[in-house]
């Protein structure tokens, strides 16, 4: 049988040197265990403005539909900020997700115990914990008509809009009950229905879903801003986090220092299963381009690695093989390999993006 296909797209700022270690560790699972992938890489977001004026290519697109999963880096940068808003480098990644049709983005959030005392919050609050946050990825405020800047009277007016449908709601519901059948049997949805009409019907739907279909998943309901202020003050009362697509931005940005840094945080997103069985695929860390540290080696690898980690889990069926590989992060922490974001105040010596890679590597090859 084929190998499956990976489509590598690096982009910008520090996502070609997380992904440099990604690929290193793409390579170890194909030579040492026997699972190789057919890899190919293409540009995205600034990298491919620069190469053809345009965040994504539309052969790159072809592409990014055609294989059997996609790995991102990161998109954007300072050097693209002056450009035009339909050409910014998010609009590659936007692409994407929305051709995709990549409606279920999971985003874990995990405290490692080596980092338990490294997080902001004291360390009994975070110390354990293991929540998923499921953001609705192709809709909402992001994509919602009407939109843009307009003239009003002797101003100008910008708009975007908040919208749902029933359908979006309900799938996106669904994907994050199932979920919770395979974790704690428990989702917590997070809207402003008290404000939005859009989160009115939010909350109907998904309560209509959990009674039709899911009676076996403890729902409840929450408001986002609520949802907010409970994630620092005692996050280990929730399981599965449901909630919309700008909301989740948020509310995962806010997740990621509870496990100590953005730079550990992995997501996928994922859509309806396509002809091969296996659902369209997208995996990239949480983070971005960090423009602060790009070119300096100093980039934390592993929230692109553990993205990895997930395609294994959810794209190609070898849970075993993810948990090989999370296993031999966690050994990594543990013996106290820090990048420069995982530094608490105590100081030390960083290891660089490589070293970082070298370690994992190393905890790989002693897992045999
Ligand atoms: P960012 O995530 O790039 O950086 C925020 C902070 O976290 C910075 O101080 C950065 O140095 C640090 N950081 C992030 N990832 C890290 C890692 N792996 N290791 C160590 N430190 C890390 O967010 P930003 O600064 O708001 O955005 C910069 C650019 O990235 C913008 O153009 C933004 O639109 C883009 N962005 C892209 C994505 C994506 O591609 N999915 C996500 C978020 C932001
Ligand atoms: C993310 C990012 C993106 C988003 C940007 C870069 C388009 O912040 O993946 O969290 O807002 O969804
Ligand atoms: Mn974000």
């Amino acid at each position: 049988m084929a190998n499956p296909t990976l489509l590598i797209l690096a982009g910008d700022g520090i996502g070609p040197e997380v992904m440099g270690q990604v690929k290193r560790v793409i390579d170890w699972f194909g030579t040492k265990r026997n699972l190789a992938f057919d890899v190919s890489e293409d540009l995205v977001g600034g990298a491919a403005y620069d190469a053809h004026g345009t965040p994504l290519h539309d052969d790159t697109m072809a592409k990014a539909l055609a294989a059997d999963a996609v790995l991102l880096g990161a998109v954007g940068g300072p050097k693209y900020d002056a450009l035009d808003f339909s050409v910014k480098p998010e609009r590659g990644l936007l692409r994407l997700r929305k051709e995709m049709d990549l409606f279920s983005n999971l985003r874990p959030a995990q405290c490692f115990d080596a980092l338990a005392d490294f997080s902001s919050l004291k360390k009994d609050v975070v110390a354990g914990l293991d929540i998923m946050i499921v953001r609705e990825l192709t809709s909402g405020v992001y994509f919602g008509e009407p939109r843009g800047i307009f003239e009003e009277g002797n101003e100008r007016v910008g708009i975007n809009t908040q919208r749902y449908t029933e359908g979006e709601i309900d799938r996106v519901a669904r994907s994050a009950f199932e979920l919770a059948r395979r974790r704690n049997k428990k989702v917590c949805s997070m809207e402003k229905a008290n404000v939005m009409e859009s989160g009115i019907l939010w909350r109907e739907v998904v309560q209509k879903v959990r009674d039709a279909d899911y009676p076996d998943i403890e729902l409840s309901h929450m408001y986002a801003d609520n949802g907010a202020m409970q994630l620092v003050r005692a996050p280990k009362q929730f399981d599965v986090i449901l909630t919309d697509n700008l909301f989740g931005d948020i509310l995962s940005d806010c997740a990621a220092m509870l496990t100590g840094s953005l730079g550990m945080l992995p997501s996928a997103s994922l859509g309806a299963p396509t002809d091969t069985g296996r659902p369209r695929a997208l995996y990239e860390p949480v983070h971005g381009s960090a423009p602060d540290i790009a070119g300096q080696g100093k980039a934390n690898p592993i929230a692109c690695i553990l993205s990895f980690a997930m395609a294994l889990r959810y794209s190609f069926d070898r849970g075993d093989e993810a948990a090989r590989l999370e296993a031999a992060i966690e050994t990594v922490l543990a013996d106290g390999a820090r990048t420069a974001d995982l530094m608490g105040e105590e100081g030390g010596t960083p290891i660089s993006t490589t070293e970082m890679g070298d370690a994992i590597l190393s905890a790989l090859d002693a897992s045999l």
